[in-house]
């Protein structure tokens, strides 16, 4: 876990009005960014780092990790995601996810990522860098109709 904000009732302003206050969402792109120096990317060379602020105020991080055989390729997302559920189990709420990347390029969350992100987060805000600057998304914006099992 990178830190937790003791602050429940700025998540719940964000839960309930779909903005972050600008001090946790700075802490938030803050923690992506230390994280995103941990990437294992020497095949793409593009670094990229994601937080995650959970409905308890825990945030996890992760960063993308690649492989010689490409398709192992773990983005940075959905590592962030697996970590928080390895810690905490999978009754998991994702609030919101900060994504950079090194090269200050638009980087919106994958397909796969999107889908992963909406399992645990069907309410998530996503802040990224848009083709326009920063940008931030409703989960179900990036993917309208997300699959469920039930
Ligand atoms: N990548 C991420 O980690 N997150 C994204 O949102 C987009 C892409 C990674 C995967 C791969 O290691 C590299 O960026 C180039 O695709």
């Amino acid at each position: 876990m990178a830190f937790d904000f003791a602050a429940s009732r700025e998540i719940l302003a964000l839960m309930l009005q779909k903005t972050l206050p600008h001090n946790l969402r700075t802490r938030l792109l803050k923690s992506a960014q230390k994280v995103m120096k941990n990437a294992h990317a020497p095949y793409s060379k593009f670094r990229v780092g994601a937080a995650i602020l959970l409905s308890n105020g825990k945030v996890f991080t992760g960063c993308n990790v690649e492989n010689a055989s490409y398709g192992m390729t773990n983005c940075a997302e959905r590592t962030a995601i697996f970590s928080a559920v390895a810690e905490l189990g999978p009754k998991i709420e994702i609030c919101a996810v900060s994504v950079v990347n090194d090269q200050g390029v638009p980087c919106s969350p994958c397909g796969a990522c999107r889908q992963v992100i909406y399992e645990f987060g069907p309410d998530a805000t996503i802040f990224f860098q848009g083709a326009d600057g920063p940008r931030q998304a409703h989960i179900t914006e990036l993917l309208p109709e997300g699959f469920r099992l039930q």
